[in-house]
């Protein structure tokens, strides 16, 4: 969405120190705007992310006539229409970088009475739809994409939508959360059996709305019929922005940082999990429940990190996490090996080519392969990186710099905003010499 480039120039080395609540979680912002607009009464949120990524989902629902306000910083309240009040909107909905709204509101879109247009960016354009329109085209939805699956996508208004059940092929919490939602106006049952577990913020959320669903092992199922009510949401920070400091003051010598308020839904702590396989010194404080989401702080000190192989069943858990995680290889000590990540190359970049670019920059030898990644640990240099317009590459060579023996240069970093606004802020206030240059 953000057309302005912007370069980072960080200094090397540093050390990282004192606390700080990162920006709030992206999927949890997304689902809250969207469960609000169709509940039944006023929803207020504090905590959601002020991203680009979550403001475009929070423009599609005003666009459709739902009253949004904004009380203050990062509070939200939001005057639902119920299952059935939504407007159709007047032009196209566009969703900037957003995968999470386009593949989510197609779901929830093939059930209204009217036509819609989603369009995105030019990276959203190239990701894949298919995953989500054929299963909604199994429902009854009308969905068209261009050629070769990929947006715009026009949804044709009034279809009647069936419940189906359906097997994923891949472990995705986009395309479970797209039926579930789509499942809300379906008739009879809709469920999802997913191959591995993926984030539950969906069914946690339903469920905070109290709407019944049903969970039994892998399977999620839904029935149309029900109502959402408003209610009250404390977006937790999102563990997919701390990761970016937890590696910091993992690889930093002399670090020690407190992340507050941290989601650590145990479908979302992957990074956890394998920082801690790489020796990493973390330790987990105040835990709680936050309206059906268990928080946090994490507390990370530095520590020598050793290369792992990265057990597969922790790929989904940590999906977002593997560009700083990559950057913690390279300050491992030894081989770091990533298989059945395929996924990493279908995200806002193929993430697999772009880190593995970027690190051979920088000294480092990772060696991509089909679906994941080989990398030694080593010193690393300085030079400029390409991120390609991907927001978390553009965060994890910034942490690089804090083991590299010259600056880093970063090319075309606007898309930090969509996830993360004040990145910059609060890694300079934690000990990152970093200078924005537009
Ligand atoms: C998300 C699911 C993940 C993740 C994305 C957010 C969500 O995508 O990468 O950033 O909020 O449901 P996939 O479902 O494609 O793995």
């Amino acid at each position: 969405m953000t057309s302005t480039a912007i370069e980072f120039f960080v200094q090397p080395g540093g050390t990282l120190q004192g606390a700080a609540r990162v920006a709030g979680d992206k999927s949890i912002s997304h689902r809250s705007i969207m469960l609000g607009a169709l509940a039944e009464g006023t929803t207020h949120i504090q905590g959601f992310l002020e991203g680009e990524d979550t403001l475009a989902t929070l423009a599609a629902f005003r666009a459709m006539g739902v009253e949004i306000e904004r009380p203050s910083e990062q509070a939200v309240t939001i005057h639902g229409v119920g299952l059935h009040g939504l407007k159709a909107p007047e032009q196209a909905l566009d969703l900037g970088n957003s995968g999470t709204s386009m593949r989510l509101l197609s779901g929830l879109l093939s059930g209204q009475s009217f036509d819609v247009t989603l369009i995105g960016d030019e990276s959203l354009s190239r990701r894949p739809m298919r995953r989500v329109t054929t299963p909604l085209a199994d429902m009854g939805a009308e969905i068209e994409t261009t050629e070769s699956g990929t947006p715009p996508l026009h949804i044709k208004g009034a279809a009647k939508l069936t419940g189906i059940h359906y097997e994923m092929p891949i472990a995705s919490a986009q395309v479970k959360s797209c039926l579930l939602l789509a499942g809300l106006y379906a008739e009879g049952e809709t469920s999802v059996t997913e191959p591995a577990p993926t984030r539950d913020h969906t069914e946690r959320m339903l469920q905070s709305f109290g709407y019944p669903i049903q969970i039994e092992g892998n399977r999620v199922s839904i029935k149309s019929g029900g109502r959402l009510q408003a209610t009250d949401i404390d977006v937790p920070a999102d563990i997919s922005s701390a990761a970016f400091f937890m590696v910091g003051a993992s690889i930093a010598s002399g670090s020690d940082v407190t992340l507050l308020h941290v989601g650590i839904n145990p479908t979302r702590i992957g990074v956890l999990n394998i920082l801690r396989l790489m020796g990493a010194n973390i330790e987990l404080l105040n835990e709680r429940d936050v309206g059906g989401e268990p928080v946090a702080d994490i507390r990370i000190r530095a520590s020598q990190l050793k290369g792992i192989r990265i057990p597969e069943d922790q790929v989904p858990l940590a999906i977002d996490e593997f560009p700083v995680l990559f950057v913690a290889a390279a300050c491992a000590e030894g081989e770091t090996v990533l298989t059945g990540a395929e996924e990493l190359r279908v995200k806002e970049s193929d993430r697999i080519q772009v880190m593995a670019d970027g690190l051979q920059t920088l000294g480092i030898q990772a060696d991509p392969t089909a679906d994941g990644i080989v990398i030694q640990g080593g010193q690393l240099q300085g030079g400029t990186i390409n991120s390609h317009g991907d927001h978390r590459i553009a965060m994890a060579f910034t942490i690089a710099a804090l083991r590299a023996n010259a600056p880093i240069q970063i090319l075309d970093c606007a898309n930090v905003a969509t996830s993360f606004p004040n990145f910059v802020s609060l890694a300079r206030e934690l000990g990152i010499e970093l200078q924005q240059a537009i």
